[in-house]
């Protein structure tokens, strides 16, 4: 007899936990995967069999350096596998999301993707049995924020003043949302037309008036323990290049500008970095620079994120 298992839609009452946002977390939550990033900094070996026989499938339609490649060693340190989706039907527009969706979860226990349309999580999370996790959306850079924010804990402290220089694009939106979610300031100068955006700003709010926004840049980094910016122009922005190039001008983190921070302020990049544009080179490769290390945590903060996540899969309730 023909099986009689469809595609559909997983009854919210039986979704897995996803990761699409920093606020999937709530903020207690996110402390302990913070807690548990560190723990396995320390120790990278201290849950080496926890994912055994588990896997990671990893579709991008983005290239992609730290992600990718941190998620592979972050499932396989676990004791599980990656499996790459490149070449897939999906993403070669051959198959529908929740088929899709669907399939991959007969598979594997996670889903981490990098898209162009924040939609198309949501789209995926909706037919998942698995969590998703968003590895870089055009609204959010979560996994990206966990390391940020580690990063800023280990070095500065729990009273750190952030200030972001730049674009107010998927990083800043995360980062600002995983600093109000620890209670630290977050200063952010961006030229007029590339703000935060407004419903990021609003999810920020609810965990106090920690974000302050402007447009000068000397404003943004004055008192502040950590200056962070970002590329001009982000994946899937090429086409704007010339008119942000233009509009961004006066707002490379160069010497000067470190200067105007609090005495031993730190830089950040969630990297790739184009020096001579968002930063200088003199910045990028200063004693300040601890963009290695943040790009290291990508590793600790993804494995705690896993072992958070795992023991969500829920793919009895569909697969019938
Ligand atoms: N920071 C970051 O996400 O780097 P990749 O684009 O190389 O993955
Ligand atoms: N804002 C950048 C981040 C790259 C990691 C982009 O979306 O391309």
């Amino acid at each position: 007899m023909a099986s009689s298992k469809k595609t559909q839609p997983v009854p919210a009452s039986v979704q897995p936990r996803h990761f699409r946002s920093v606020t999937d977390l709530s903020q207690i939550e996110l402390r302990e995967v913070l807690t548990m990033a560190d723990a396995l900094k320390k120790d990278p070996l201290s849950h080496r069999h926890d994912l055994d026989g588990k896997s990671l499938a990893f579709y991008t339609e983005k290239t992609s350096t730290r992600t990718r490649l941190s998620f592979q060693a972050a499932i396989q340190q676990l004791g599980g596998n990656f499996m790459d989706m490149a070449g897939s039907q999906f993403g070669a527009g051959k198959e529908d999301v929740s088929d899709t969706a669907q399939m991959v979860g007969l598979y594997s226990d996670f889903l981490a993707a990098r898209v162009f349309k924040h939609s198309l999580l949501s789209e995926l999370a909706a037919s998942s049995c698995i969590p998703v996790i968003n590895a870089l959306s055009d609204v959010e850079h979560p996994c990206q924020a966990l390391a940020d924010v580690q990063t800023i804990l280990a070095h500065k402290g729990p009273r750190a003043i952030v200030a972001y220089v730049g674009d107010g694009n998927n990083v800043a939106a995360s980062l600002a949302l995983a600093c109000s979610m620890l209670g630290l300031r977050f200063q952010i100068a961006t030229p007029k037309g590339y703000e935060l955006k407004a419903d990021i700003l609003a999810r920020c709010r609810t965990f106090g008036d920690l974000v302050h926004v402007g447009h000068d840049p000397n404003a943004a980094v004055k008192g502040a323990d950590v200056i962070y910016t970002d590329v001009w122009v982000s994946m899937g922005d090429e086409k704007e290049k010339d008119a942000r190039v233009n509009a961004f001008d006066g707002f490379q983190v160069d010497a000067t500008l470190m200067k105007r921070a609090n005495h031993g302020a730190i830089f950040m990049h969630c990297l790739p970095a184009q020096k001579g544009m968002e930063v200088s080179k003199e910045v990028f490769d200063s004693s300040a620079s601890v963009v290695i290390d943040q790009a290291e945590n990508r590793l600790h903060a993804q494995k705690a994120l896993l072992l958070f996540l795992h023991g969500e899969k829920n793919c009895n309730a569909i697969q019938k």
